[in-house]
C-alpha cells in the first residue's frame, strides 16, 4: 500500500488552494511536492459573497462547492502530473474545503466542496469535513493544525510557538518537556492577512499588500490602535476561534477607519495584527525561545518586522529553518489529518478545541473503483 496522501488547503484569505503531496512511510513524514493554483476572480467573488447571508444561499453554496471540487481536482492532478505520481499511488487526499461559515457557538461550521466530485474527479479516496466532528463532540472545531504542529515542530529542549499568518492568525505552543505548562495549546489570535488584504482591496484594488510595502508606508494611529486591541475577542481566554464572522469590512467601519488617512490605517491594521498576535503569545505561552512563522503573511516583510519587534525575547523566524516550506504547511496538516483519519486516529486536541475528548476527524469518500479504499 502507497503512503503518499495529498493535502488540499484553501483559508479565510481566499487566494487560492495550496497543494502538497506528503509522504508517511517513513516515521517523519516528509514533504513530497507542492503545487498552488490561484482562485479566478469570479469564484472568489463568489465565495466571499456566501461568507454573508443572501438570497438563495443553498443553491448557490452547493454550485460553488462543485465549483471548488472541480479546481480541487485540478490542483491534485497537477501536482501530481509535475512530481510523475500515478493517482492510483496516492492513499488520499485530505481536503479542507473553503469555510464560509464557522459558528461552533450555534453547533456548526461549513466548508464548502464536494468530496464526492473530487473522489470522482481524481479516483482518490478523499477525506474531508474535519472540523465538524470536533464540534459535534462540544468543541470549536479550530485550529486542527496545532496536532500536526506538535508531531512535527515539537522539540523536548527548546519551547517554540507556531505561528500561522493567514487569512486568521493563529499559534500553537509546544512547551519543551521541562516546562510546567507540558499541554501544548492553540487558537486564534485574531486577524492574519484578511484586514490587511480588505483594505488594500478597498483602496488600491489589489488583493494584497506586497511585501507590506503600503502598510510601511504609512504611520501607526496610536488611539486607532487602542480601540482594535480592546476588541473582546482579544481578551477571550483560548479556547477561541474567529474568522470573517467577525473581523470584516463591517468591523473596520466600526473602528471608524474611513475619516483618517488610508496608509495610516494600514499601517495601524499592520500594527495590530503584530500586537494581538504577541500579546496572545505573552499571555498564554509565556516565554517560548523560539516563535516560526508559516502561512503567505511570511511573505509581508513589514508585518514580520512589526511581530519580531514585539517578541524582542525570542527568536523569529520561518518554519523553512526547520525544512518546511512555510507556504504548504497547513496543506501538510491536511495530508496528515487525511492520513490519521484512514488510520482510525484521532485528530484533535481536545485541550486545543474544547472538544469532550479526542475523536477521529472527517468524513471518508472511498475512491471510485471498488476494490479500492
Ligand atoms: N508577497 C506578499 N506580500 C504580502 N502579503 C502576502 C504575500 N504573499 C502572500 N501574502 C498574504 O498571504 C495571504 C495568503 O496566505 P495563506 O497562508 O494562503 O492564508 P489562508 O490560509 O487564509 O489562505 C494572502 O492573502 C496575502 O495577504
Ligand atoms: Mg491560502
Amino acid at each position: 500500500m502507497s503512503h503518499l496522501v495529498v493535502g488540499l488547503m484553501s483559508g479565510t484569505s481566499l487566494d487560492g488552494v495550496d497543494a502538497a503531496v506528503v509522504d508517511f512511510s517513513a516515521s517523519a513524514p516528509r514533504l513530497v511536492g507542492t503545487h498552488f493554483v490561484a482562485y479566478p476572480a469570479q469564484l472568489r467573488a463568489d465565495v466571499l459573497a456566501l461568507n454573508t447571508a443572501g438570497d438563495n444561499e443553498l443553491d448557490r453554496a452547493r454550485r460553488v462547492g462543485l465549483e471548488l471540487a472541480r479546481l480541487y481536482a485540478h490542483a491534485t492532478l497537477q501536482l501530481l502530473g509535475g512530481l510523475n505520481i500515478a493517482a492510483h499511488d496516492v492513499e488520499a487526499i485530505g481536503c479542507h474545503g473553503q469555510t464560509v461559515r464557522h459558528r461552533p457557538d450555534a453547533g456548526y461550521t461549513v466548508q464548502l466542496g464536494d468530496g464526492a466530485m473530487l473522489a470522482e474527479a481524481t479516483g482518490i479516496c478523499v477525506v474531508a469535513d474535519f472540523r465538524s466532528r470536533d464540534i459535534a463532540a462540544g468543541g470549536q472545531g479550530a485550529p486542527l493544525v496545532p496536532a500536526f504542529h506538535q508531531a512535527i515542530f515539537g522539540d523536548a529542549r527548546i519551547h517554540r510557538v507556531i505561528a500561522n499568518l493567514g487569512g486568521i492568525a493563529n499559534i500553537t505552543n509546544l512547551p519543551s518537556s521541562e516546562s510546567t505548562n507540558a499541554s501544548p495549546i492553540g487558537f486564534d489570535t485574531g486577524p492574519g492577512n484578511l484586514l490587511l488584504d480588505l483594505w488594500v482591496e478597498l483602496h488600491r484594488g489589489r488583493t494584497r499588500d506586497d511585501g507590506g510595502a503600503w502598510a510601511a508606508s504609512g504611520a501607526v494611529d496610536q488611539a486607532l490602535l487602542d480601540r482594535m486591541m480592546s476588541d473582546d475577542f482579544l481578551s477571550r481566554p483560548p479556547p477561541r476561534s474567529t474568522g470573517r464572522d467577525h473581523f470584516n469590512a463591517r468591523w473596520l467601519a466600526q473602528m471608524g477607519v474611513e475619516s483618517r488617512d488610508a496608509a495610516d490605517v494600514q499601517a495601524t491594521l499592520a500594527e495590530f495584527t503584530a500586537q494581538s498576535l504577541a500579546q496572545a503569545i505573552r499571555i498564554w505561552c509565556g516565554a517560548p525561545r523560539e516563535v516560526l512563522l508559516c502561512g503567505g503573511g511570511v511573505h509581508n516583510d513589514d508585518l514580520v518586522k512589526r511581530i519580531t519587534s514585539a517578541l524582542p525575547a525570542a527568536r523569529v523566524a520561518s518554519t523553512a529553518s526547520l525544512g518546511i516550506d512555510p507556504d504548504y504547511v497547513e496543506a501538510c496538516a491536511f495530508a496528515w489529518l487525511a492520513w490519521r483519519a484512514l488510520h482510525h486516529l484521532p485528530g484533535n486536541l481536545p485541550a486545543v478545541t474544547g472538544a469532550r475528548g479526542a475523536r477521529v476527524l472527517g468524513a471518508i469518500y472511498p475512491a471510485g473503483p471498488v476494490g479500492r479504499t
